[in-house]
Protein backbone atom coordinates (compact mmCIF):
# COMPACT_ATOMS: atom_id res chain seq x y z
CA UNK A 1 0.00 0.00 0.00
CA UNK A 2 1.77 3.52 -1.05
CA UNK A 3 -1.29 5.71 0.65
CA UNK A 4 -3.67 5.36 3.20
CA UNK A 5 -6.63 7.84 3.99
CA UNK A 6 -7.23 8.41 8.15
CA UNK A 7 -10.86 9.23 9.07
CA UNK A 8 -11.16 12.06 11.43
CA UNK A 9 -7.72 11.17 13.17
CA UNK A 10 -8.10 11.92 16.77
CA UNK A 11 -5.07 12.47 19.32
CA UNK A 12 -7.01 11.96 22.70
CA UNK A 13 -4.34 13.48 25.26
CA UNK A 14 -2.29 16.43 23.96
CA UNK A 15 -1.15 19.33 26.30
CA UNK A 16 -1.24 22.92 24.29
CA UNK A 17 0.37 24.70 26.49
CA UNK A 18 -0.78 28.21 26.45
CA UNK A 19 0.60 31.90 25.57
CA UNK A 20 3.46 31.66 22.95
CA UNK A 21 3.82 27.99 22.61
CA UNK A 22 0.17 26.84 22.38
CA UNK A 23 0.96 29.35 19.26
CA UNK A 24 4.09 27.35 17.87
CA UNK A 25 2.44 23.90 18.60
CA UNK A 26 -1.30 24.11 18.44
CA UNK A 27 -1.51 24.53 14.52
CA UNK A 28 1.32 21.69 14.45
CA UNK A 29 -1.49 19.19 16.12
CA UNK A 30 -4.22 20.84 14.22
CA UNK A 31 -2.84 20.84 10.51
CA UNK A 32 -3.08 16.83 11.37
CA UNK A 33 -5.71 16.07 13.42
CA UNK A 34 -9.18 16.28 13.57
CA UNK A 35 -9.68 17.31 17.08
CA UNK A 36 -7.99 16.29 20.34
CA UNK A 37 -8.13 16.07 24.33
CA UNK A 38 -6.33 19.09 25.58
CA UNK A 39 -4.70 18.79 28.77
CA UNK A 40 -5.67 21.05 32.10
CA UNK A 41 -2.31 21.37 33.73
CA UNK A 42 -1.57 25.00 33.49
CA UNK A 43 -0.42 27.18 36.21
CA UNK A 44 -2.95 27.82 37.40
CA UNK A 45 -4.61 24.92 36.84
CA UNK A 46 -7.77 24.95 34.47
CA UNK A 47 -10.39 24.01 37.29
CA UNK A 48 -12.98 26.44 36.56
CA UNK A 49 -16.04 26.96 34.44
CA UNK A 50 -14.76 30.38 33.64
CA UNK A 51 -11.42 29.09 32.81
CA UNK A 52 -12.70 26.26 30.42
CA UNK A 53 -14.07 28.98 28.31
CA UNK A 54 -11.13 31.54 28.26
CA UNK A 55 -8.58 28.43 27.81
CA UNK A 56 -10.72 26.98 24.58
CA UNK A 57 -10.99 30.71 23.63
CA UNK A 58 -7.23 31.06 23.43
CA UNK A 59 -7.08 27.37 21.77
CA UNK A 60 -9.54 29.10 19.04
CA UNK A 61 -7.15 31.78 18.20
CA UNK A 62 -4.03 29.52 18.53
CA UNK A 63 -5.52 27.10 15.59
CA UNK A 64 -6.58 29.58 13.38
CA UNK A 65 -8.84 28.69 10.64
CA UNK A 66 -7.91 24.99 10.67
CA UNK A 67 -10.57 22.40 11.08
CA UNK A 68 -10.01 21.27 14.12
CA UNK A 69 -12.00 20.49 17.78
CA UNK A 70 -10.86 21.22 20.92
CA UNK A 71 -11.99 19.41 23.60
CA UNK A 72 -11.87 20.68 26.87
CA UNK A 73 -11.00 19.51 30.16
CA UNK A 74 -11.05 20.36 33.62
CA UNK A 75 -8.40 19.75 36.22
CA UNK A 76 -10.01 17.32 39.18
CA UNK A 77 -10.61 18.40 42.52
CA UNK A 78 -13.53 17.48 44.34
CA UNK A 79 -16.64 19.23 42.84
CA UNK A 80 -20.05 19.53 43.63
CA UNK A 81 -22.85 17.96 41.21
CA UNK A 82 -23.76 21.54 40.60
CA UNK A 83 -21.09 22.80 39.47
CA UNK A 84 -20.05 19.53 37.15
CA UNK A 85 -23.90 19.41 35.43
CA UNK A 86 -23.16 23.40 34.37
CA UNK A 87 -20.12 22.96 33.23
CA UNK A 88 -20.78 19.62 31.36
CA UNK A 89 -21.36 20.76 27.73
CA UNK A 90 -18.01 22.82 27.52
CA UNK A 91 -16.11 19.69 28.37
CA UNK A 92 -15.68 16.03 27.58
CA UNK A 93 -13.39 14.62 30.65
CA UNK A 94 -12.33 15.49 33.75
CA UNK A 95 -8.15 14.66 34.38
CA UNK A 96 -6.72 13.32 37.56
CA UNK A 97 -3.24 13.64 38.75
CA UNK A 98 -1.41 12.69 41.66
CA UNK A 99 -0.26 15.35 43.78
CA UNK A 100 3.01 16.63 42.26
CA UNK A 101 3.79 12.95 39.94
CA UNK A 102 4.10 15.51 36.81
CA UNK A 103 4.88 18.73 35.46
CA UNK A 104 2.52 21.52 36.61
CA UNK A 105 0.03 18.64 38.88
CA UNK A 106 0.90 20.10 42.33
CA UNK A 107 -2.37 21.11 43.18
CA UNK A 108 -3.40 17.65 42.23
CA UNK A 109 -5.19 14.96 44.63
CA UNK A 110 -2.77 13.80 47.77
CA UNK A 111 -4.44 10.13 48.32
CA UNK A 112 -6.86 8.55 45.90
CA UNK A 113 -9.31 7.80 48.27
CA UNK A 114 -12.86 5.89 46.85
CA UNK A 115 -14.81 7.32 49.64
CA UNK A 116 -13.32 10.85 49.90
CA UNK A 117 -13.79 10.96 46.14
CA UNK A 118 -17.36 9.57 45.62
CA UNK A 119 -18.99 12.97 45.60
CA UNK A 120 -17.60 13.62 42.52
CA UNK A 121 -16.97 10.38 40.38
CA UNK A 122 -20.63 9.55 41.70
CA UNK A 123 -21.34 13.16 39.73
CA UNK A 124 -19.47 12.10 37.00
CA UNK A 125 -20.73 8.91 36.61
CA UNK A 126 -24.11 10.60 36.57
CA UNK A 127 -23.51 12.90 33.76
CA UNK A 128 -21.76 10.59 31.69
CA UNK A 129 -18.64 12.50 32.32
CA UNK A 130 -15.08 9.96 32.04
CA UNK A 131 -12.51 10.36 34.27
CA UNK A 132 -8.94 10.64 32.56
CA UNK A 133 -6.13 9.63 35.36
CA UNK A 134 -2.32 9.80 35.23
CA UNK A 135 -1.98 6.59 36.75
CA UNK A 136 1.33 6.55 38.85
CA UNK A 137 2.30 5.88 42.62
CA UNK A 138 5.40 7.86 43.61
CA UNK A 139 7.35 4.92 44.19
CA UNK A 140 10.80 3.46 42.55
CA UNK A 141 10.03 4.92 39.35
CA UNK A 142 10.27 1.64 37.19
CA UNK A 143 7.13 0.32 39.49
CA UNK A 144 4.99 3.33 40.08
CA UNK A 145 2.59 2.67 37.14
CA UNK A 146 2.21 -1.20 38.21
CA UNK A 147 1.80 0.45 41.62
CA UNK A 148 -0.97 2.02 40.52
CA UNK A 149 -2.70 -0.80 39.14
CA UNK A 150 -4.80 -1.77 42.37
CA UNK A 151 -5.98 2.17 42.54
CA UNK A 152 -7.71 1.77 39.34
CA UNK A 153 -9.38 -1.74 40.53
CA UNK A 154 -10.80 -0.27 43.03
CA UNK A 155 -12.08 2.79 41.49
CA UNK A 156 -13.10 0.57 38.46
CA UNK A 157 -15.62 -1.74 41.28
CA UNK A 158 -16.24 1.84 43.45
CA UNK A 159 -17.84 3.79 39.84
CA UNK A 160 -18.89 0.53 37.88
CA UNK A 161 -20.89 3.45 35.51
CA UNK A 162 -18.01 5.83 35.05
CA UNK A 163 -15.90 5.56 32.24
CA UNK A 164 -12.54 5.61 33.67
CA UNK A 165 -9.38 6.36 30.70
CA UNK A 166 -5.78 4.45 32.31
CA UNK A 167 -3.99 7.78 30.89
CA UNK A 168 -0.07 6.65 28.86
CA UNK A 169 -0.16 3.19 30.00
CA UNK A 170 3.44 1.90 29.63
CA UNK A 171 3.63 -1.69 30.89
CA UNK A 172 2.09 -4.88 30.61
CA UNK A 173 0.58 -4.66 33.90
CA UNK A 174 -1.70 -2.14 32.15
CA UNK A 175 -2.25 -3.62 29.40
CA UNK A 176 -3.51 -6.92 31.31
CA UNK A 177 -5.84 -4.88 33.70
CA UNK A 178 -7.68 -2.86 31.09
CA UNK A 179 -8.99 -5.34 29.09
CA UNK A 180 -10.18 -7.33 33.05
CA UNK A 181 -12.80 -4.41 33.92
CA UNK A 182 -15.98 -3.23 31.60
CA UNK A 183 -15.23 0.34 32.37
CA UNK A 184 -11.47 0.80 31.71
CA UNK A 185 -9.85 2.11 29.09
CA UNK A 186 -6.28 3.51 27.96
CA UNK A 187 -4.83 5.58 25.98
CA UNK A 188 -1.05 4.79 24.76
CA UNK A 189 1.54 7.77 23.23
CA UNK A 190 3.71 7.16 20.72
CA UNK A 191 6.98 7.14 21.94
CA UNK A 192 5.95 4.23 24.54
CA UNK A 193 5.14 2.24 21.43
CA UNK A 194 8.40 2.78 19.84
CA UNK A 195 10.98 3.19 22.96
CA UNK A 196 12.41 1.58 26.01
CA UNK A 197 14.03 3.38 28.47
CA UNK A 198 17.04 1.64 26.70
CA UNK A 199 16.84 4.37 24.15
CA UNK A 200 16.43 7.07 27.14
CA UNK A 201 18.98 6.25 29.51
CA UNK A 202 20.86 2.77 27.90
CA UNK A 203 23.26 5.06 25.95
CA UNK A 204 24.55 8.80 25.71
CA UNK A 205 21.59 10.34 27.78
CA UNK A 206 18.45 10.97 25.29
CA UNK A 207 16.69 14.58 27.26
CA UNK A 208 13.99 14.44 24.35
CA UNK A 209 12.53 10.82 25.17
CA UNK A 210 12.02 11.52 28.50
CA UNK A 211 8.74 11.85 30.20
CA UNK A 212 6.19 10.42 32.84
CA UNK A 213 5.42 7.71 32.50
CA UNK A 214 9.31 6.69 32.21
CA UNK A 215 9.71 3.77 28.57
CA UNK A 216 10.21 0.79 30.30
CA UNK A 217 11.02 -2.35 29.21
CA UNK A 218 10.89 -4.48 25.80
CA UNK A 219 8.53 -6.82 27.12
CA UNK A 220 6.00 -3.95 27.78
CA UNK A 221 6.61 -2.56 24.42
CA UNK A 222 5.85 -5.59 23.13
CA UNK A 223 2.53 -5.45 25.08
CA UNK A 224 1.78 -2.04 24.24
CA UNK A 225 2.49 -2.52 20.08
CA UNK A 226 0.62 -5.90 20.10
CA UNK A 227 -2.95 -4.41 21.63
CA UNK A 228 -2.97 -1.31 19.65
CA UNK A 229 -2.45 -2.91 16.39
CA UNK A 230 -4.62 -5.21 16.90
CA UNK A 231 -7.45 -2.56 17.33
CA UNK A 232 -8.85 -3.31 20.88
CA UNK A 233 -11.94 -1.53 21.04
CA UNK A 234 -10.84 -0.19 24.90
CA UNK A 235 -7.15 1.10 23.36
CA UNK A 236 -7.32 4.49 21.39
CA UNK A 237 -4.20 6.68 20.20
CA UNK A 238 -3.00 9.66 22.93
CA UNK A 239 0.13 11.51 21.87
CA UNK A 240 0.66 12.97 25.23
CA UNK A 241 2.74 14.94 23.06
CA UNK A 242 4.53 17.56 25.93
CA UNK A 243 6.61 20.44 24.40
CA UNK A 244 9.34 21.88 26.34
CA UNK A 245 11.33 24.86 25.24
CA UNK A 246 15.04 23.00 24.28
CA UNK A 247 16.97 24.81 27.19
CA UNK A 248 15.03 23.11 29.23
CA UNK A 249 15.24 19.75 28.31
CA UNK A 250 18.91 20.07 26.83
CA UNK A 251 19.34 21.19 30.80
CA UNK A 252 20.35 19.40 34.21
CA UNK A 253 17.29 18.94 35.46
CA UNK A 254 15.28 17.75 32.45
CA UNK A 255 11.61 18.51 31.89
CA UNK A 256 9.63 15.76 31.41
CA UNK A 257 7.54 15.05 28.01
CA UNK A 258 7.92 14.21 24.33
CA UNK A 259 7.02 16.62 21.72
CA UNK A 260 5.24 14.63 19.02
CA UNK A 261 2.61 15.83 17.31
CA UNK A 262 4.19 16.76 14.19
CA UNK A 263 5.57 13.67 13.48
CA UNK A 264 2.34 10.99 14.92
CA UNK A 265 0.72 10.14 11.95
CA UNK A 266 3.48 9.44 9.94
CA UNK A 267 4.93 7.15 12.98
CA UNK A 268 1.85 5.41 13.83
CA UNK A 269 1.26 4.60 10.07
CA UNK A 270 5.29 3.59 10.13
CA UNK A 271 4.69 1.33 12.65
CA UNK A 272 1.32 -0.30 12.14
CA UNK A 273 2.71 -1.29 8.65
CA UNK A 274 5.69 -2.90 9.92
CA UNK A 275 3.17 -5.19 12.31
CA UNK A 276 0.85 -5.56 9.07
CA UNK A 277 -1.64 -3.62 11.02
CA UNK A 278 -2.54 -0.68 8.78
CA UNK A 279 -6.17 -1.99 8.48
CA UNK A 280 -6.45 -1.39 12.57
CA UNK A 281 -4.54 2.26 12.47
CA UNK A 282 -8.15 3.56 11.35
CA UNK A 283 -9.49 2.16 14.70
CA UNK A 284 -6.58 3.20 17.41
CA UNK A 285 -6.57 6.32 15.86
CA UNK A 286 -10.54 7.51 15.26
CA UNK A 287 -12.91 4.87 16.14
CA UNK A 288 -12.36 3.29 18.83
CA UNK A 289 -12.08 6.79 20.69
CA UNK A 290 -15.06 7.48 18.83
CA UNK A 291 -17.09 4.98 21.19
CA UNK A 292 -15.31 5.32 23.96
CA UNK A 293 -16.47 9.05 24.40
CA UNK A 294 -19.32 8.80 22.44
CA UNK A 295 -18.21 11.48 19.76
CA UNK A 296 -19.10 11.76 16.08
CA UNK A 297 -16.18 11.36 13.64
CA UNK A 298 -15.43 14.68 11.74
CA UNK A 299 -15.68 14.73 8.10
CA UNK A 300 -11.94 15.68 7.88
CA UNK A 301 -9.58 13.10 6.40
CA UNK A 302 -5.78 13.03 6.03
CA UNK A 303 -4.03 11.30 3.55
CA UNK A 304 -0.43 10.15 4.23
CA UNK A 305 1.74 8.65 1.31
CA UNK A 306 4.96 6.51 1.19
CA UNK A 307 7.74 9.01 0.61
CA UNK A 308 10.00 9.94 2.61
CA UNK A 309 9.64 12.68 5.84
CA UNK A 310 13.02 14.57 7.24
CA UNK A 311 11.58 15.23 10.61
CA UNK A 312 13.05 18.66 11.15
CA UNK A 313 15.36 19.29 13.86
CA UNK A 314 13.12 21.96 15.59
CA UNK A 315 10.03 23.86 15.38
CA UNK A 316 10.90 27.39 16.51
CA UNK A 317 8.71 30.56 17.78
CA UNK A 318 9.06 33.46 20.20
CA UNK A 319 12.70 32.83 20.56
CA UNK A 320 12.96 29.29 21.53
CA UNK A 321 13.25 26.12 19.93
CA UNK A 322 11.16 23.12 20.80
CA UNK A 323 12.52 19.89 19.50
CA UNK A 324 10.29 16.87 18.38
CA UNK A 325 10.72 13.17 18.93
CA UNK A 326 13.32 12.06 16.17
CA UNK A 327 14.26 15.44 15.07
CA UNK A 328 16.46 14.88 11.96
CA UNK A 329 15.62 10.87 11.49
CA UNK A 330 13.82 10.02 8.57
CA UNK A 331 10.40 8.14 8.35
CA UNK A 332 8.59 6.27 5.50
CA UNK A 333 5.86 8.01 5.82
CA UNK A 334 4.51 11.49 4.56
CA UNK A 335 1.39 13.47 5.24
CA UNK A 336 -0.12 14.77 1.96
CA UNK A 337 -0.87 18.37 1.59
O1 LIG B 1 6.13 13.70 30.54
C1 LIG B 1 5.11 14.29 30.83
N1 LIG B 1 4.94 15.59 30.53
N2 LIG B 1 4.13 13.62 31.45
C2 LIG B 1 3.03 14.23 31.92
O2 LIG B 1 2.22 13.58 32.50
C3 LIG B 1 2.87 15.70 31.78
C4 LIG B 1 3.66 16.20 30.68
C5 LIG B 1 3.80 17.71 30.65
O3 LIG B 1 2.79 18.40 30.86
O4 LIG B 1 4.90 18.19 30.40
ZN1 LIG C 1 -0.04 14.27 29.64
Amino acid sequence: MNTITLKSPFDMHIHFRDGDMMKVVAPLSSANFAGGIIMPNLVPPVDTKEAVIAYKSRVMDAIGDDDFIPFMTLFFKPYTKEFLSDVRDKISAVKLYPAGITTNSEGGVESIDTVALAPTLNAMSELNLPLCVHGETNGFVMDRESEFMSVYEELAIAFPKLTIIMEHITTKDAVNLVQQYDNLYATITLQHLLITLDDVAGGMLAPHLFCKPIAKRPEDREALVNIAVSGNEKIMFGSDSAPHPKHAKENCGCAAGVFTSPIALQALTQLFEANNSLDNLQKFISDNACKIYNMQPRSKNITLIKKDFKVPEYYEGFGEKIVPMYFGDTLSWSIKS
